[in-house]
């Protein structure tokens, strides 16, 4: 069953319920706030203290970074990871491929606020498929005479049974650059959280698991050669928007990007997907 549902403060999202997994998509960012496989844990995090208001960012499920990651890199009064994720999407179609698979896709053109920030005219698609696992395909189409670049993430945040319990592995060999101290390095071995961590891994191109307890989830990427790596640990956790000061304990954010080195350049007519495979 699809449909479009809508919030007491009218925030609009779409409802997705197969006979394999439950999913909410709001139009506001095409985000995914919700992905729970039946008689599963729900796989993505929602903070509890998260709003779900039009033009203010949810905290939580995947929030699509884009036309940059990141801060701007001009102009810092320019929203963080850019303005997808607080703009409103229009649904292009959804289908019911079977009985235990939905697919949604949701648009975003260029607008006026959006040219005055990134002076281009864009088609930006979103593919959600719904099933066993979860499938995001984000389309950029350069509509414009000239060439652009755009850096971008799905942002994504995992549910997690406890931050010491987790460890992520595949990144082993990868050179990353370290946002807190804006070094570069060598990444020895599998990841495990002890303190804050904020890390682009750089030439990835291998199949990253989440592995929590008895609970394994694999995230492959495609068209994607960068991924982040990001808890913020106690002390920024309880100074973040949206956050409970316990929040970094129950989820760990792993981000299929396209960040630094890795920018897309697209010339006028070029597409891009960033696709993300959640299983
Ligand atoms: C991560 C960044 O991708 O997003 C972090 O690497 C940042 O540096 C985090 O703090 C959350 O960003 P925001 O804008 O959603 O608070």
């Amino acid at each position: 069953m699809i449909s479009l549902k809508k919030m007491q403060n009218r925030f609009e999202y779409i409802s997705i319920d197969n006979d394999s997994a439950s999913a909410k998509i709001a139009l506001q960012g095409a985000h995914i706030f919700e992905f729970k496989p039946h008689n599963k844990r729900a796989i993505l995090w929602m903070s509890q203290a998260s709003d779900y208001e039009n033009s203010k960012a949810i905290r939580g499920g995947i929030p699509i970074c884009w036309p940059w990651f990141g801060q701007h890199a001009t102009d810092e009064s320019f929203p963080q990871h850019g303005f997808a994720r607080t703009s409103m999407f229009s649904h292009v179609e959804s289908k019911e491929v079977d009985t235990h698979t939905t697919q949604v896709t949701l648009k975003l053109q260029h607008y006026p606020q959006s040219l005055a920030m990134f002076p281009y005219r864009f088609e930006l698609l979103v593919k959600i498929t719904v099933s066993t696992i979860l499938s995001i395909e984000l389309t950029t189409t350069n509509l414009c005479d000239k060439s652009f670049e755009i850096t971008q993430a799905l942002h994504s945040y995992f549910n997690i049974s406890h931050i010491s319990n987790v460890a992520v592995h595949g990144l082993d060999k990868k050179r990353y650059y370290d946002a807190l101290t804006g070094e570069h390095q060598e990444q020895v071995g599998d990841i495990t959280f002890s303190e804050e961590l904020d890390r682009v891994y750089q030439e990835v191109d291998s199949v990253i698991s989440l592995v929590d307890k008895a609970k394994v989830i694999n995230i492959e990427n495609e068209g994607s050669a960068s991924v982040v790596v990001w808890n913020p640990w106690c002390e920024k956790c309880s100074k973040m928007s949206a956050m409970e000061n316990d929040s970094y304990e129950t989820f760990v954010c792993i981000e299929s990007a396209n960040a630094l080195d890795d920018f897309i350049l697209l010339k006028p007519n070029e597409s891009h997907t960033l696709k993300a495979t959640i299983a």
